[in-house]
């Protein structure tokens, strides 16, 4: 039964479940919600607390589910709403709470809203839910404003109208097929309250607030001016993300959340320009995480990782909310991809890099990350040290900024590929009808069933982090490290109960003085007159 714990998130390890790629129980290539309820104990047996499952409403799948048609609804391809609620009981009766994804800032262009908007031409009140406006020019034949899609292009698409003539324009901050509703309108936050409590009373743990800093637009729409916006985004103050208008609806949704017993929570995936301007959306009557992209596009470098820990703390201590870790997603490159590839690459990248660099790289980053106070997020398959498939054929990608961006950039299907279960079979356990995207045949020797019980394995190092790291809460409380000094290139801190933990970032080894007993390191250390030799990128746990 799950732990009804207070504040039970503050310390939580959440493992993100993307439903296409987990597992697949009806063997058609789709992972689906009952291949999800089937892996549940592993899930237990692997730590974690919580589940978080990507999008599984019903959708036509222009960006894999985050263009969402019915918010009430699961999609054929992933089950039923009573798969849905068998999926959360069990996961309940295993000890696991389970988080869903809500997707605020725009639905698909099938929902119904949208279709009627289209339908019914100008001056439907429908147009009013999302943003509908004349293009400028003598005809109206260029888009509203300068904005641009993150996906590549405008972030205008002009419409038809009913009689065929070219009509007005409508934004996406996203794909086409993703427009923006107009958080002004009384009835877009009416739904979405409604929405919110829909999956509460199916007994969801909480929410993960897809672009929760996009919902508001400055008044106006106004022109940003200038070329290459997208490299302003998350560095500088846009008018379509970050408004201050969002935090009325957050404090709206946590009086929702707060209804509810047992501690109901809600993650932002929300950029802001500064850490500071993050902490907003986590202040005590708004949402309880925010998560950490700075922590996530840091390099595997001592001195850059000192820094974003110190300015993660620094921004949530007087908000009093957790800081959370996160080294990868469904959006960006696999880390140990990320650090097989030298410095600098940004986190879409197309080469494989040196595996075995990247591969002991990413389990230092583990138990640096898990030694850190707060809550960490887990990306399905990085426990089994799994790189990004860079060597995608183009036909068989689907991401929509892949196809935007006309192959310049936009590589997520790469951290997509569904997971390896089995050395053997159909997609190696995936399921029995193949998988949506291609797996190398070298993830047979990376499944589960491979890993499991091998004390070398990715795999088993979680195991062992996860365990201890339930035996020793005061692993992951606090607000703060107590860093001591340490070797250039090493991190070496304290944590409450006597826990010590020293991450060596440099490519050599490195001598410290003995603090305390090693429960727990990602290479082997040896010792000599002058204490621990960490190997060249090592992280270990110390009990002093
Ligand atoms: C963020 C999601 O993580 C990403 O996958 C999606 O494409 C965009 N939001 C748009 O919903």
């Amino acid at each position: 039964m799950t732990q009804h714990s207070a504040d039970w998130w503050r310390d939580a390890v959440i493992y993100q479940v993307y439903p296409r790629s987990f597992a697949d129980a009806n063997g058609d290539g789709m992972g689906d919600l009952e291949g999800v309820r089937s892996r549940l104990p592993y899930l237990r047996e692997l730590g974690v607390d919580a589940v978080w499952l990507s999008p599984f409403y019903a959708s036509p799948q222009a960006d894999a589910g985050y263009d969402v048609a019915d918010y009430r609804a699961v999609d054929p391809m992933f089950g039923t709403v009573e798969h849905a609620d068998a999926l959360i009981r069990d996961a309940h009766e295993l000890g696991l709470r389970v988080i869903v994804d809500v997707v605020p800032n725009h639905s698909s262009d099938r929902h119904e809203w949208f279709e009627r908007a289209i339908k019914e031409g100008p001056g439907s009140a429908l147009r009013d839910r999302y943003h509908f406006r004349t293009g400028r020019g003598e005809s109206g034949e260029l888009p509203p404003n300068d904005w641009e899609s993150i996906f590549g292009g405008p972030a205008w698409t002009r419409t038809d109208n009913p009689d065929g003539s070219p009509g007005d324009w409508y934004l996406h901050l996203f794909a086409p097929e993703q427009p923006d509703f107009n958080w002004e309108h009384p009835a877009v936050a009416d739904e979405f309250r409604s929405i919110l409590r829909f999956w509460l009373d199916q007994g969801v743990d909480g929410f993960r607030v897809d672009v929760a800093h996009g919902l508001v637009k400055a008044a106006g729409l106004p022109d940003i001016g200038g070329s290459d916006q997208l490299k302003l985004l998350g560095n500088a103050s846009m008018p379509f993300f970050d408004q201050d208008g969002v935090h009325l609806i957050y404090r709206s949704w946590r009086a929702i959340l707060d209804e509810y017993p047992d501690d109901r929570i809600a993650v932002a995936e929300a950029w802001a320009p500064t850490p500071e301007r993050l902490a907003l959306y986590v202040r005590p009557d708004e949402l309880h995480q925010a998560f950490n992209f700075p922590y996530l596009g840091t390099y595997w470098d001592a001195e850059a990782l000192r820094e974003v820990i110190d300015s993660s703390l620094a921004a949530m201590r007087p908000v009093g909310a957790p800081a959370t870790w996160v080294l990868s997603n469904h959006d960006v490159t696999r880390h140990a991809t990320r650090f097989a590839n030298p410095a600098g690459l940004g986190t879409q990248l197309r080469t494989p890099g040196d595996r075995g660099l990247g591969l002991r790289r990413a389990h230092a980053a583990t138990l640096l990350m898990l030694a850190l106070p707060g809550s960490a997020y887990v990306y399905q398959g990085e426990e089994l040290g799994l790189p990004d498939v860079t060597d995608l054929p183009d036909e068989a990608r689907q991401d929509p900024s892949f196809f935007r961006a006309a192959g310049q950039d936009g590589f997520r299907d790469g951290c997509r590929v569904p997971i390896p279960w089995t050395r053997d079979g159909s997609s190696y356990g995936f399921g029995s009808g193949g998988s949506w995207l291609p797996q190398p045949p070298e993830w047979a020797g990376l499944s589960v069933e491979a890993q499991t019980g091998d004390p070398g394995s990715t795999l088993e190092l979680y195991r062992g982090a996860l365990a201890l790291r339930r035996e020793h809460p005061g692993l992951g409380a606090g607000e703060s490290v107590e860093w001591r000094d340490a070797p250039e290139g090493v991190l070496h801190f304290v944590r409450g109960d006597g826990f010590v933990c020293t991450a060596n970032t440099t490519g050599q080894p490195v001598t410290i003085p003995t603090p305390g007993r090693a429960i727990l390191s990602s290479a082997t250390v040896h010792y000599n007159e002058q204490g621990a030799e960490l190997p060249a990128d090592t992280t270990v746990w110390w009990q002093a």
